[in-house]
């Protein structure tokens, strides 16, 4: 072979050419280390979060086409780029030449908060444009499918897609030729465009064209390259592996024969995970690199035949285009599988993935082998020995030697034949979320009638995710040859397929008993759906579908995006200067969207820096007995090992109340404990030593990590915490029903986008060390790396530009790891970063408690609970953290918006042998709101009452008290119910949702409406207070420094407004750099909704301060400048600088007597959600949100909307799709978006409108203005009552009567399971203690 060893690319119109490239490098690091350009972020290393994306552009020379498509940089080998363009972030626009479209009207739109994800978005879209400069809605957000975020809620981001399309501001989905926009519940429009009393938060006539004559061309060397060059096999070799590129056929065979073993490696997306996530190492990698054989589109006389190099998206334009060019009848697995690429993973994965790697990787989940192997598809194999066909079957699934590829074969590729007359072949999935997550179950079914008899001669069924790899019911289907289509052949079809497809009550990832159902729902469902067409094709001797079973056959609610926002806030004479209550777009909006906004990973390499990477015990709970370091000391690159013993007389810190060890090597209380941390000279090194450090254990008893097994073994902390009102005991006496029940809610991970990330850097002089770092609490930070360097603070700086998202995660682990870290930078005097893996960050860190709430509630026949008992626990895991405080923070919030006159509620934290838990947005009022919901609506089935009617029946009224007696006004709470009463058309839809459920049997729809109270402070004044610097400068610009942390919520934005409203300044005269206890000393924790009020209010005491100096000056010349005016004041003397300072609100909780004064002001509000629920398979769809809320005086209301919409849909998530799973052993499965679903795009309402109260009271607060980064978290709830409501509807119709137990997340295995039916009861079920479960409920 003649071989080159040099790769050469192009990255943003430059070229890159390297001799010496390592093959184990991908792309990712590759960008944000070798090239700097960090605007392309790391968020999970697997595919899944899409924050890596990049454009890649091939030139083919045979068609003459560039084709552009969107990858994950994080799976992209770098030597997988010979000849390609990579554009980056970088690559489409700055600030310093010209910002793109899609970047300026991201950031116009309101499209990011903290930033993290929006360089992937951004170059998501703008790959889509270069392909379509007018995409229709539904591709924008296809494309969008494979892109996290954690803040917006997308609904933004849908808002910059709408832009680009031609037809904008409507659903595009003209049913009935009526536009979403002009249809009302009762055939009016329910809201008017532009409408007047709300002031547009985007101006769309100041956005720049889309221009696509200014795009990067592709580079004419690589075009040159392509068509002239002759090809060469590339080889580049690393220090452990080797990568060979050939180009042809001849030495792609060659290759294989000597490197039988090496993979053929093609989009790496299943290859790459499993080097990535499970160690697996190939020493030779074969990527065969424009092999034409490899992509070729036939129509042969008996099928397609589609090259195995093709990617899946490829795949899905050729069978798109086959079946608008064939007949209908040849080309039904081809519908099948189109309807399977369209959920399948992402955009970027779908355009890197092959098919040849989809087949021959051979998932359990896979989605396309079951459709493969029901369509008899043929696997076209060379090898140097010639060509050979297999069929894609059983054996070939099952990997047996004689029906699979030798290892000197490759395929080349599959052959997908046509379909026939009388032959119908569907596809069915269930995931955990519908769109890129991998199915809980799939199926391919095919039956074929011959004749047109309706007697089965063919049929075929397969399975994913029921067993190692797709399984086909041959048996059962052999059984069923001759039979009639008809419910007979259904019944023995479901019995058999469930004998022959069985799954073990342990078997892995567990819902073994869903996974069970669906396999006989979807059989249900292929019977609908085929005796459905039968019957339109033989009207005369096919029977019609029932009416009410036909929505059984039918695709949840089609996607439409519409949203509206109403908003008024009172001045209608303002100054025309004064920044208050404007929609300015976020500081960092454009810098975000252009990369070019800095967070910690992205500083760059000090000089000499070394990287830290941690050792965790994989052990819930046990004594260590030894650990071995000389394997790990003695690899590559290693410099030190830090244990316990290092920490010697500094290894612990007090946090609130109790005194937690930085580093235990002798006992270990949870998985993911940090037992010790190495150091190395790069990431790669410290990484793969950290997994040589081999730890001994000595497993100790009990392990708890259950709620229930807590109870069991008195396992708490600290005393019980109680609130008391009335008497609920003599109450019971006199209520007309009592009722017992319990609520169980999961637990939840914050999945910010950016992972706890550190950089300690020692300074030469004075032993000073700075810390830059994600966090939320500078000032914790800085005293817990004085107190491990025994250094004073003074010596200590802890800086935070921005934070990635937080939501509570980044307060105690984040300064454990980060005094670890400086601790190591201190020891070696050299530079230290530590950035988490996805997986470490989930695996270490913990996230919002699991509750379970039992109750005991007394109540008249007209709804009116007289008497509740309550009693909470929470599963704190292995140290105290935050929890207690959680946990007291949840209990006076308990009652949400409902006035319960005898309430008796008592609270404890389990101590548990799992990661400890801490602060999550909303701080226990989310798991508290929601038992109290839960209660409320099982009174209400217990009185025949609607839950709505209950709520209001005890909502609060007028002037009220809270259980801990606290006075306030409920006027606004009744306000905002009535308005979202109105709004959202209840009781129209409510009766619409009743139709609806009487026409359908497989699917319900569901309403709900929810209140929120939500009272806002903290526990103490100083834990309030606040500080703010202000510099003017002489030129008259103006810096503002404060205490609170820009974590995505926009404080610095309003921050400036505030500075530039009590200056009268513009906005532009006002900088703010970031949060630094240098500028300001002895911050609280940002958090808790009032990071803006608080600082908000320190920034006005500095300006006030300032101008009341300055007021001799501006009073000579009122007419001056602040140029002037600062100069004046300079050359008379005084200062220009000034601090400010809020003391806080004042406030006080006396747990001993139950009462005190807690809480400054409440937020008020409520959502109405609709949903429609698939009763066959558990899938739901969030049709449409009303949400009203008495925010009091928007200071930016296009921040506070992102706020109120990002905490709702982080709400939602939470109740319904957000499920943490252990091991009985105490693992944590979930460790990355592959297996922990946070809401997509895809989870957005079809119409969410928002509505705010008019500013109403004034108080003492910032401009009169209320915090409300939480509250809106809880009313994700509504969402859960909805498919509680619609599920409910069910077992109704079911003949299912009693009490109904729903705990959250209301995932679709609890939906499907909880809509009983014939198919629930067919199923074998598995004696509780028969069996090991994969997974424990903790
Ligand atoms: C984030 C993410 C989400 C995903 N979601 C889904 C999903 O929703 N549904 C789903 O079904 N799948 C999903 N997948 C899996 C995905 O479909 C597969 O990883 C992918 O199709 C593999 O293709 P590849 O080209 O990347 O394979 P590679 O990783 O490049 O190779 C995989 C294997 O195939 C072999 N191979 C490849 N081509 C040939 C050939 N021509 N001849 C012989 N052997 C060959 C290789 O030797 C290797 O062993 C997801 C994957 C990721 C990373
Ligand atoms: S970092 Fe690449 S997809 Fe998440
Ligand atoms: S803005 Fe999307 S993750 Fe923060």
């Amino acid at each position: 072979m003649d071989r080159a060893t040099e790769l050469l690319f192009y990255v943003n119109g430059c070229k890159v050419t390297e001799n010496n490239v390592d093959p184990e490098t991908m792309l990712l690091p590759y960008l944000r280390k070798k090239l700097r350009l960090t605007g392309t972020k790391y968020g999970c290393g697997g595919g899944g979060c899409g924050a890596c994306t990049v454009m890649i552009s091939r030139y083919d020379p045979i068609t003459k086409k560039i084709r552009h498509y969107p990858a994950n940089a994080c799976l992209t080998p770098v030597c997988s780029l010979y000849g390609v363009a990579v554009t980056t972030i970088e690559g489409i626009g700055s600030t310093k030449t010209r910002i793109h479209a899609v970047q300026e009207r991201m950031a116009k739109c309101h499209g990011t908060q903290c930033g993290f994800c929006t360089p992937g978005m951004v170059m998501s879209i703008y790959t889509l444009l270069r392909n379509h400069p007018e995409p229709t809605l539904d591709q924008l957000t296809d494309a969008l499918g494979g892109n996290l975020c954690r803040c917006t809620g997308y609904r933004p981001i849908i808002d910059v897609c709408k832009t680009f399309c031609k037809t904008s501001g409507c659903c595009q989905s003209k049913e009935n030729g009526v536009c979403c926009l002009n249809q009302g519940i009762n055939e009016s429009p329910e809201f008017e465009e532009g409408d007047e009393i709300s002031l547009k938060l985007v101006s769309e006539e100041e956005f720049l064209p889309l221009d696509p004559t200014q795009e990067l061309i592709f580079p004419p060397e690589l075009m040159i390259m392509a068509e002239k060059q002759p090809q060469k096999t590339r080889v580049f070799v690393g220090d452990r592996m080797m990568w060979i590129s050939p180009v042809t056929l001849k030495e792609l065979l060659e290759a294989k024969v000597k490197y039988p073993q090496a993979p053929i490696l093609m989009g790496n997306t299943s290859v790459g995970p499993d080097v990535k996530f499970k160690g697996v190492f190939h020493p030779v990698i074969i990527s065969p690199d424009r092999i034409e054989e490899l992509s070729v589109v036939n129509y042969a006389c008996n099928g397609l035949t589609l090259g195995a190099g093709l990617s899946l998206a490829q795949v899905k334009d050729a069978l798109a285009d086959a079946s608008l060019k064939l007949p209908e009848e040849k080309t039904q697995t081809y519908h099948a599988l189109l309807k399977h690429l369209r959920t399948l993973a992402g955009s970027q994965i779908r355009n890197m993935a092959s098919l040849g790697g989809h087949i021959v990787s051979r998932h359990l989940d896979s989605d396309l082998n079951p459709l493969l192997a029901v369509g008899n598809c043929t696997l076209n194999l060379l090898s140097k020995e010639g060509e050979r066909q297999i069929p894609l079957n059983e054996q070939f699934l099952r990997k047996c030697p004689s029906a699979d590829l030798k290892p000197e074969e490759i395929l080349i590729s599959v052959t997908i034949p046509y379909s026939r007359k009388w032959e119908f072949v569907s596809a069915f999935r269930q995931a955990q979320r519908q769109q890129n997550a991998l199915a809980v179950v799939n199926s391919g079914m095919r039956v074929f009638f011959g004749e047109g008899d309706g007697i089965i001669r063919e049929l075929s069924i397969s399975y994913g995710g029921v067993g190692p790899t797709t399984i086909c019911a041959k048996n059962s289907c052999q059984k069923l040859v001759g039979r009639p289509w008809n419910e007979e052949m259904l019944d023995a079809a479901c019995r058999l397929v469930l004998h022959e497809v069985s799954l073990p009550g342990s078997a892995p990832g567990g819902k073994v008993e869903f996974k069970r159902t669906l396999i006989i729902s979807f059989l249900f469902k292929f019977y609908l759906e085929v005796s459905q067409i039968l019957k339109r094709m033989d009207p005369v001797h096919y029977p019609s579908l029932a009416d009410k079973y036909e929505s059984a056959v039918e695709d949840l609610p089609s996607r439409r995006h519409w949203s509206t926002f109403k908003y008024q806030n009172g001045e209608t004479k303002k100054l025309s200067q004064d920044p208050i209550g404007r929609p300015i777009m976020h500081l960092s909006g454009i810098k975000h969207a252009t990369g070019e906004a800095i967070y910690c990973d992205d500083m760059p390499a000090v000089h000499g820096e070394l990287f830290l990477a941690f050792v965790t015990s994989t052990r819930a709970h046990a004594k260590i007995v030894s650990i071995e370091l000389s394997e790990a000391l003695s690899l590559p690159g290693v410099v030190d090992i830090m244990t316990e013993e290092h920490l010697h007389g500094v290894n612990s810190y007090c946090f609130i109340t109790q005194t937690e060890k930085i580093l235990d090597s002798a006992e270990v209380f949870c998985v993911g404990q940090i037992v010790c941390a190495v150091i190395a000279d790069s990431e790669i090194h410290a990484k793969r030593a950290a997994k040589r450090v081999k730890i001994v254990y000595q497993d100790l008893e009990p392990v708890i990590l259950t709620i229930e097994e807590a109870i069991q073994h008195n396992s708490f902390y600290e005393q019980e915490r109680k609130l008391e009102c009335g008497n609920v005991d003599e109450a019971f006496k006199v209520v007309d029903q009592i009722l017992e029940g319990e609520t169980h809610m999961g637990g939840q991970e914050h999945f910010y986008m950016e992972t706890q990330s550190m950089l300690a850097v020692p300074r030469a002089e004075d032993q000073e060390m700075d810390i830059y770092v994600s966090a939320q609490g500078p000032t914790f930070i800085q005293d817990i790396v004085a107190s491990v360097l025994k250094l004073p603070a003074n010596k200590v700086m802890c800086h935070v530009k921005r934070v990635g998202g937080s939501f509570g995660g980044k307060t105690l682990k984040t300064g454990i790891m980060a005094a670890i870290t400086a601790f190591a930078a201190n020891k070696h005097g050299r530079a230290v970063r530590c950035i988490l893996e996805r997986g470490e960050d989930m695996l270490i860190t913990g996230g919002r408690h699991p509750y379970l709430g039992k109750y005991k509630v007394g109540f008249m026949n007209d709804g009116r609970i007289l008497a509740l008992d309550m009693q909470y626990y929470s599963n704190g895991g292995s140290t105290l953290d935050e929890s207690v405080l959680v946990l007291e923070t949840g209990l006076l919030k308990m009652e949400n918006a409902y006035q319960f006159p005898n309430l008796r509620c008592r609270a404890r934290v389990c101590r548990t042998n799992l990661p400890s838990n801490t602060a999550l947005r909303g701080f226990g009022f989310p798991q508290t709101g929601l038992i109290t919901e839960s209660c409320i609506t099982k009174v209400a089935a217990m009185c025949g009452l609607s839950p709505e009617k209950v709520r209001m029946i005890n909502m609060y009224k007028e002037i009220a008290q809270t259980p801990c007696k606290q006075e306030f006004s409920a006027k606004n709470l009744i306000q905002c119910w009535k308005e979202c009463m109105a709004m959202s058309s209840y009781s129209l839809r409510k009766a619409a949702v009743e139709k609806f459920n009487s026409e359908n049997y497989w699917k319900k729809k569901g309403l709900a409406m929810v209140p929120l109270k939500y009272p806002i402070g903290l526990d103490s004044r100083a834990a309030a207070q606040a500080a703010a610097l202000v510099h003017i400068y002489l030129d008259g610009s103006v810096l503002v420094t404060h205490g609170g942390i820009e974590m995505g919520q926009g404080v610095h934005t309003k921050m400036i407004q505030v500075a530039s409203r009590e200056l009268k300044m513009p906005l532009s005269s006002v900088h703010l750099r970031g949060t630094s206890t240098e500028t300001v000393p002895n911050t609280n924790f940002s958090g808790a909704s009032l990071v803006a009020d608080l600082n908000g209010l320190a920034i006005k005491d500095a300006c006030q301060t300032l101008l009341k100096r300055l007021e001799p000056i501006i009073s000579k010349n009122p007419q001056g400048t602040w140029k002037e005016w600062a100069h004046a004041a300079f050359d008379e003397s005084i200062s220009l600088s000034a601090t400010g300072y809020f003391r806080g609100y004042e406030s006080n909780m006396n747990w001993e007597t139950g009462e005190g004064h807690p809480f400054e002001y409440f937020v008020f509000g409520a959502a109405c959600s609709e949903v429609e629920i698939d009763c066959l398979t558990g899938a739901h769809k969030n049709i449409r949100t009303d949400i009203v809320m008495d925010i009091g005086y928007s200071i930016n209301p296009a921040l506070d909307r992102g706020q109120i919409e990002g905490a709702f849909i982080q709400g939602m998530g939470l109740y319904t799709i957000e499920e943490l799973n252990y091991s009985p052993q105490g693992v944590l499965y979930t460790r990355g978006p592959d297996q922990y679903k946070i809401p997509a795009i895809c989870d957005v309402p079809a119409e969410l409108h928002i509505s705010l109260l008019p500013p109403t009271q004034n108080s003492n607060t910032l401009y009169s203005s209320k915090g409300l980064g939480e509250p809106g978290v809880f009313l994700g709830c509504s969402v859960f009552f909805a498919i509680h409501d619609a599920v409910n509807a069910a077992r109704q119709e079911r003949g299912l009567f009693g009490p109904l137990k729903l705990n959250s997340p209301l995932t679709p295995e609890k939906i499907r399971m909880a809509c009983e039916d014939k198919f629930t009861k067919m199923i074998p079920r598995d004696k509780p203690g028969s069996y090991v479960p994969w997974n424990v409920r903790i």
